[in-house]
Formats: structure tokens, sequence, C-alpha cells
């Protein structure tokens, strides 16, 4: 606990929060907000109708920042915390912080690390933090005689922010030429591609690292592994996310070590020699290859769906480190206390997702599961009366915990068999490179 009586002097009890963001991982950070002692009031900008069953959604955009600091004036907001990377990538904190109004993130300068990729490999290369060998490129026939004679696979990433679908894994010459194509002339994701990084393919297991930090210090979060592809088995094209889990059984402490020592801290140290002290949480999303842990790309945010399995499994008062990081004080705060158990996440999508989702469509069995020990995140409901209708893509986050993975599975494929709606798609396999054989024990 970070200095309570602390807090009382400064005003920190009966807090007025607000959250920016809609999705799975917005609903996760207010759920654990709201457990806060020092809470007493949520806004969400612009929220969901699911978060809206705990804490007041206004309508303003997260693209707004304008909008959203007047808001926070206005409603003399105590306390702002972001969670899509835009904003942060556009300045917000450095707007909030002019107007003298507290918010938890990266300021532009720091969020630089998620939105150039350009610069987080030089920077990379620069401080010798482990990631794969890359060529940086502006001018499209220089990439393209580039791949010709490389090795393949080969991974081609967009420079700029694409909502995760801007790296490319190709695997022969031409693919790699089209490839270049579409990202530098024909512009499939905008200026985002008018940079892109070539890069070795890296081989092993995906793992995603978050950490809290003030720009000095730093607190690790338990790793967790997303699922980035729609299909089974990680088949088919890359979503947002169709589920996680949490902690990573194939990571052990000394790996743990080497990704604090030799990656997370290094950054940080790093930033702030260049002049872009970072306060916020820190994501690496790594591959664990046979020669160590390798850095494929940093967040400088909450991962989603990463923080629906991880924030259940924070035993610790997540609004007091927020307060720490804000106040640049993270070193006096206990360690993070977190249940021992497991956390997995299966996300319930409408069909057509990720091209073209359906929506419109009545979902039934929507309640609150907690006595379950299944917690729901929306992302993409709709509320007409006492109905609820699909909205997006991801419709909805299932996160069970229990005392180990196979059991939180159960748990959250459980409440599953009690929600339905006209073309739900979930994976039936999350967890499965945790090497699990629970799928062959439900059957
Ligand atoms: P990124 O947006 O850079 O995280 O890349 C998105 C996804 O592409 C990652 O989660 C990986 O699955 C894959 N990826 C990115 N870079 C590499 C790499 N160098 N080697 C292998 N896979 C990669
Ligand atoms: N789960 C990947 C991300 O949040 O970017």
């Amino acid at each position: 606990m970070y200095l309570y009586g602390l807090y009382f002097f400064k005003g920190y009890m009966h807090m007025k929060i607000l959250v920016i963001g809609s999705g799975g991982r917005e609903h996760a950070i207010v759920w654990k907000l709201k457990q806060s002692r020092l809470v007493s009031k949520i806004f969400v900008t612009p929220g969901n109708p699911g978060i809206g069953l705990m804490a007041s959604c206004v309508n303003i955009k997260a693209e707004n920042i304008n909008g959203l600091a007047d808001f926070a004036q206005k409603n003399k907001i105590d306390l702002t915390v972001v969670g899509p990377e835009f904003p942060l990538t556009r300045g917000i904190v450095d707007e909030f912080t002019r107007r003298k109004l507290r918010i938890f993130g990266p300021n532009k300068v720091a969020a630089e690390i998620e939105g150039s990729k350009a610069f987080a490999k030089e920077f990379m290369r620069k401080y010798h933090i482990p990631t794969a060998p890359f060529q940086i490129f502006t001018e499209p026939h220089e990439a393209v005689s580039f791949v010709r004679t490389a090795g393949m696979p080969i991974v081609i990433k967009a420079d700029g922010l694409a909502a995760g679908k801007g790296a490319i894994i190709v695997r022969n010459q031409d693919e790699a030429a089209g490839t270049i194509e579409k990202m530098m002339v024909k512009k499939v994701f905008g200026e985002a591609g008018t940079k892109i990084i070539v890069e070795t393919f890296l081989e092993g297991q995906e793992v995603s690292m978050m950490c809290f930090t003030d720009g000095q210090s730093l607190k690790m979060m338990l790793p967790s592994q997303d699922h980035k592809q729609i299909g089974e088995g990680d088949t088919g094209p890359n979503t947002g996310g169709m589920g996680a889990y949490c902690p990573v059984p194939f990571i052990d402490e000394t790996t743990q070590t080497i990704i604090k020592e030799h990656i997370l801290e290094p950054t940080i140290a790093g930033l702030k020699k260049e002049g872009r002290n970072y306060k916020g949480v820190l994501y690496a999303g790594l591959m664990l290859t046979e020669s160590g842990p390798k850095v494929m790309e940093f967040n400088c945010r909450f991962g989603d769906p990463e923080t629906q399995v991880v924030l259940p499994l924070l035993n610790s008062d997540l609004a007091d480190i927020f307060v720490a990081i804000v106040d640049s004080n993270l070193e006096v705060i206990d360690d993070l206390e977190w249940n021992l158990g497991a956390a997995a996440c299966v996300i319930l999508a409408s069909r057509g997702y990720p091209q073209k989702a359906e929506t419109g469509k009545r979902i039934f069995g929507l309640r609150n599961y907690s006595d379950r020990q299944c917690f729901l995140f929306h992302a993409g409901t709709r509320r007409e009366g006492k109905n609820w209708l699909t909205a997006g893509g991801r419709v909805v986050g299932i996160s069970g915990v229990d005392k180990d993975l196979r059991s939180a599975l159960n748990r959250a494929y459980e409440v599953i068999d009690n929600i339905k709606f006209d073309g739900m798609v979930f994976r039936s396999d999350i967890g499965f490179k945790a090497n699990m054989q629970w799928k062959k024990s439900r059957i």
C-alpha cells in the first residue's frame, strides 16, 4: 500500500477518475478500479453499455483531446487513465499536464516507442536491446531490391500505427514485393506505411510482458499470451486478439529476470536519457527465441486482451499504483501482490470478423457471472431496452479465474455455454500453447 496517510493529505481519497476508451481492456481497468478504496466515482469516455453498468459513460471520443481535457476540468477529475494508444501518441498527456490535470500514461515523445516502429527499432539498436535485425526504407524500389536478395521468411512492418495489422510475414520474394507495394505505394495503412521496416523472422513462443513505470523504477506484471489469429491452432488472419491467459507456464524466473534487466530497465533508462521520460504501462511483445527473449514491438499502454487476464489476478490496489506513478513515486509502493492462480479470457466475436463483422444480433445469456469466478468485459455490445445486441467484431471477453489454467479455462468455457448470438465465433483452443490437454478432457 502506498502511503495511505499521504494520500489523505494530498486529497487522493474519494477520487473521481476518468477512463478513456471503449473496449474490453477499459472495462477490465474500470472493473479493477471499482475495487479501489481510493475511488468514489468513475467516468468513462466513450465507454460501452457493459461498462455503463458500473460507471458513467460520456460520449466523447478518445481522439478529441481538447474535449476530454475540457470535460476533466469541468468535472474536477482527480485522475485520468488512457486506454488506447492513439490519444497518447497525439499528446493527450502533454495537453492534460499543460492544464495541470493529472493523467496516467506516457507523454507524446515517450509514446513514440509505439507510434513509430522505426524509432523503436533504432532506439533498440542504440541501447543494445535484443530485437530482430532490420533495415528501414523510405523508397519502395530500395526496399524491393533488398527483399529480392533477402532470406525468407521475412517480416515487413509499417512504421506508424496500423491497429495491430501493420506487420506482415512474407514467405517469398514476390509476396515481399507485393507487400511493399501495398504499404508504400497503395498506402493501405495510409501515412503509417510511408516508412517501412524489414526485419528477420524470429522463431519461438510469443509472450506479452507489461510493467508499470514512473520513468525511474518499474514493477513487472505477470507474463501473458495473446491469441492474435482468428482460427484454431493460430490459423487465418490476425485480429485484435481472440483470447489470452496468464501467467505463462513456460516462462521461468530466469527469463523474467532477463526481460526485466536486459529489456525493460534499459528501455526505460534509455528513454530517459533521450529526454523521453516514460510514465505509465510499458508493454513488450516478445519472442522467446533459442538465443533469449527478443522484442517484436513495444506498446505504450495496457495490452488487449492481455489486460482482461492480468488485472483479474492483481490483488494490489490499481489506483494506488496509478497515483504513485503520476507522482513519480513508484519505488515507495509495496511489491505488487498477485493471485497465485491463473486467468483465461475467451473472446466472443461476430461472424465475418476481422474482415466485415455482422452486427445487430440479439445476445442471450449476458449477465453477471462473478458467482462463478467469471468476469464479462464488454467490447462491441449495444443495448436496446432490456436487450443486448452485438455492435462490433469483438463482442465480449469472458475471463475465468481459478487455481490453475485448466480450471480457469473450464470456467470461461462453461459460462460461454450459456451465451448465444447468431454467428457467435470463438476459439475453443485458448491456452493450447501452454501444452494443455484440457480440451480432450472436456469431450
Ligand atoms: P507487431 O505489430 O510488430 O507486434 O507484429 C504483430 C505480430 O507479427 C506479432 O505478434 C508476431 O506474431 C508477428 N511478428 C512480428 N515481428 C515478427 C518477427 N520478427 N518474427 C516473427 N514474427 C513476428
Ligand atoms: N494484444 C496486443 C496489443 O494489445 O497490442
